[in-house]
């Protein structure tokens, strides 16, 4: 089954084809961040506008590399939310458009759900249920517990800020560009992780649930301070992504002891920063749990995560070609979705 894939739910225009859930046969992601980097953060018209301008090129580009005709495509798949409301509607106007010109099904796509399935991509091996998800982003910071492909429960997530936001933040303070994120990572290569301490978010005992902005406030403070002003960027970098790392773990270890799961899966695009992944793979091997990150293309936003999503829980998202509307609050359980 090969299913076309569309994603514009923030600020990448991604198109993707994809047969049987697993086989990306091509995967195109137009980046905006030359759009949004000198307002440090995605500006929504913005975004919207540019997927309106690339959508149509980006749809037929991703065919193209594939080499299938439309004709060829056996459904539709398209991020219906959560989301910028702007930057949605784009791409389900263009999905509906679609699959009702070519008599194809239409699939409508919880974006988060799509991160989860980025990790039966191009691989022989992936995960058996039940399996844990990390899901880190700019937009979403979540521990998912996956079950089977339409029975998913989220079972941490942040009370603030989503980590990647806390990067992005937090490089703005440092003087670095938007995306935060990478420029963090880089800089910390050359830092100290144990140079200075920065607080990590505990909730009660048994939560699995998150916060960054104590953090993001707390590298504020410092740099606001005298020693703050003659610090080594780089020591701060190192110090504030080993804090974001140890709350991670801290919440996986919980996990463990509350859920059954042998696999986890790490994915988003803070899931690219190499402290985390380091520490991901040294907790696996620690406790035994299978670790899985797939490719950096696969973890950032894409289409191809999209389509996968679609193809495995194509019974229960199936659309109706018209009537789909975008919704920027796209509830995670898929009963609620369903009841709406
Ligand atoms: O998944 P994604 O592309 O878009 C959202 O759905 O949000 O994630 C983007 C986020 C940004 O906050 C960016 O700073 C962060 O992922 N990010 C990183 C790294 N690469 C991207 N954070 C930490 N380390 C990285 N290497
Ligand atoms: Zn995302």
């Amino acid at each position: 089954m090969l299913i076309l894939g569309i994603e514009t739910s923030c600020d990448d225009t991604a198109t993707a084809v994809v047969r049987d859930g697993r086989e990306v046969l091509s995967s195109v992601s137009t980046n905006q961040d030359a759009f949004h980097a000198k307002y440090g953060g995605i500006v929504p018209e913005i975004a919207s506008r540019q997927h309106a301008a690339l959508l149509t090129a980006a749809i037929e580009d991703a065919l193209q590399r594939a080499a299938v005709s439309l004709a060829e495509v056996d459904g539709v798949a398209v991020t219906y939310g959560p989301g910028l409301i702007g930057s949605l509607v784009v791409g389900v106007a263009a999905a509906k458009a679609l699959a009702y010109a070519i008599d194809r099904p239409l699939f409508a796509v919880n974006h988060l759900h799509g991160h989860v399935f980025a990790a039966f991509l191009d691989r022989s091996d992936a995960p058996a249920y039940p399996f844990l998800a990390l899901l880190v982003s700019g937009g979403h910071s979540q521990l998912v517990n996956v079950r089977g492909p339409c029975d998913m429960q989220i079972i941490g997530r942040t009370r603030d800020d989503a980590a990647g936001e806390a990067f992005d933040k937090t490089a703005r303070l440092l003087g670095l560009p938007f995306p935060g994120g990478p420029a963090i990572d880089a800089l910390a290569q050359q830092g100290s992780p144990r140079a200075l301490t920065f607080p990590r978010y505990r909730p009660e005992p048994g939560s699995l649930d998150l916060s960054f902005s104590g953090l993001k406030t707390s590298v504020r403070y410092f740099l606001e301070s005298a020693a703050g002003a003659t610090a080594n960027k780089a020591d701060v970098a190192a110090s504030f992504s080993q804090a974001v790392v140890d709350t991670l773990i801290d919440r996986l270890d919980r996990a463990r002891s509350r859920e059954q799961f042998t696999t986890a899966v790490l994915s988003g695009g803070v899931a690219a920063n190499s402290m985390l992944q380091r520490a991901f793979g040294a907790w696996g091997e620690r406790t035994g749990v299978r670790t899985i990150v797939p490719p950096p293309k696969y973890c950032t936003d894409n289409a191809a995560m999209i389509a996968a999503a679609a193809f495995w829980q194509r019974d229960t998202v199936r659309a109706e070609a018209l009537g789909l509307v975008a919704d920027p609050h796209a509830p995670f359980d898929i009963g609620t979705a369903l009841r709406k």
